[in-house]
């Protein structure tokens, strides 16, 4: 009797133990392998972002650096008494949007509307690109019958910008999906007005361009006293940060006050690695994404974090491990043989399946064209996205932990925005886990809802008080 029940134990053991853990496979955890990142590994790539961060910051080592720190002119945080309706536009991230705000105290309201960018126009010329902005723009101001207003607006271009003041920035090369013809070396601000004034419908005061990190942060600011760092997970990723005005001796030109003893800084960390201090933890899939990029070669850093890679990077895994008749039983689904196709909202998407359960993960197959695919199959494929995700996140925590040394003050909060932080279901969780590995300041992460657009609007209003 004894021998009976202890067997029925082990036989239902056992079958509690498979439900539970259908394990990945060893050759799979093999072929990821080098996706998966020691402390060691990210603490030295904090040493060389610090490094790089220096070489930025400072105007001997400023022009040949590659972590650029381009200086934002912005040096007031909101503090609550800003008052009015502003405009913002906000070009740069998943979608291309104008906004009106109104802010009285801590209210505020807002009204906003998308537009598409026709991805003609993100690989078309300048004036084509201006155009139409300023077209929505007239479109909008219209539709809220304010055409008769001078209104300010702030301008969220998310793009490296050299600023020779919160007005004039010129652009230093194009990131993500675009390349339009005609406007690097150009001032955005200038382009804008052009374009508007060539429609002379509607009237506008750009009080403010500025970086998405940068409204991000202010946006969070806004809220909370002790923000002093802005990051975008999204289509890029980037940081900014509260620094010291007396290190930021990049700061050649422009209307900012030397005395003022703070600057926000806007890192444009995403071209980490293009001097080849980040080769030591680029793979093969790394190497074959950026090939096949717009532009290979640059936004090395930008590329193993954010949304507009992360699918392309799983696909590329995905695609080896079929080749190498590890998934699928060695077929291809059609869709997954080609780029592109497997969208960085089905990583989140297959990671919110709950443990042992894979919904998402077949409605996401069966899109690619992959049916009847077994339980294995789909653990493998999650443990594929979960390394991709994962390895993001420690690298974005790798940046803000170096960030939060060298801002070195205790409970700093850092305002976060973009798809990748807002709609991975782990991305928050990796990220505070790791940061408190990483160093040993208190901090806490908030998600900047809106950072923006919101943001663009607050450097309006701060700069058109002081006008
Ligand atoms: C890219 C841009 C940068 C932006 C980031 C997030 O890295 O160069 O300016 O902040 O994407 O949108």
């Amino acid at each position: 009797m004894k021998t009976k029940s202890k067997s029925l134990f082990s036989k239902i053991c056992k079958f509690y133990c498979k439900k539970e853990s259908s394990t990945v496979d060893h050759e799979i955890r093999d072929v990821c392998k080098d996706l998966l990142l020691t402390n060691d590994q990210l603490k030295l790539v904090m040493e060389r972002l610090a490094e790089e961060i220096n070489r930025g910051l400072n105007k001997e080592t400023h022009n040949d650096s590659i972590v650029k720190c381009f200086t934002t002119y912005v040096q007031d945080l909101p503090n609550g008494t800003e008052k009015g309706n502003f405009l913002a536009l906000d070009l740069g991230g998943t979608n291309f949007r104008v906004l009106l705000i109104t802010l009285d105290g801590q209210n505020f309201d807002m009204k906003s509307k998308i537009y598409a960018i026709p991805q003609i126009l993100m690989l078309g010329t300048g004036n084509q690109l201006f155009d139409h902005i300023a077209q929505c723009l007239a479109l909008f101001v219209k539709d809220l019958n304010l055409q008769d207003e001078v209104l300010p607006l702030g301008f969220t271009f998310s793009f490296p910008l050299t600023q020779h003041g919160l007005t004039k920035g010129f652009l230093v090369r194009w990131t993500k999906g675009f390349n339009v013809s005609g406007v690097i070396g150009e001032d955005v601000v200038a382009l804008l007005e052009a374009a508007i004034s060539r429609r002379n419908d509607i009237k506008i005061d750009v009080c403010a361009i500025l970086n998405d990190t940068t409204g991000t942060l202010m946006s969070c600011a806004w809220k909370n006293r002790n923000c002093r760092i802005g990051l975008i997970v999204g289509t890029g990723s980037n940081a900014c940060y509260v620094e010291k005005t007396e290190k930021a001796t990049c700061a050649i030109a422009g209307n900012y006050n030397p005395h003022k003893p703070h600057m926000l800084i806007n890192t444009e960390w995403g071209a980490f690695g293009e001097s080849g201090v980040l080769d030591f933890i680029l793979t093969e899939f790394d190497r074959v994404v950026d090939d096949n990029s717009l532009n290979p070669k640059k936004q090395l850093f930008e590329k193993m974090i954010s949304g507009m890679y992360m699918g392309e990077l799983a696909r590329v895994i995905l695609e080896k491990l079929v080749d190498n008749g590890l998934l699928f039983g060695g077929k291809c689904p059609t869709d997954l043989k080609k780029r592109g196709k497997f969208f960085t909202k089905y990583v989140s998407e297959i990671e919110a399946d709950p443990k042992g359960k894979y919904h998402n993960c077949r409605e996401v197959l069966a899109e690619l064209g992959a049916r009847n695919v077994t339980d294995q199959d789909c653990e493998n494929v999650r443990y594929v996205c979960s390394v991709v995700s994962r390895r993001a996140a420690h690298l974005a925590s790798a940046g803000i932990a170096m960030l939060l040394n060298r801002v070195n003050e205790n409970n700093v909060t850092v305002g976060i925005d973009g798809s990748v932080y807002r709609f991975h279901p782990h991305f928050h969780d990796l990220m505070t886990e790791k940061i408190s590995e990483l160093q040993n300041h208190k901090f806490d992460l908030m998600l900047s809802e809106d950072g923006s657009g919101r943001g663009a609007a607050l450097v309006a209003a701060v700069a058109s008080q002081k006008r």
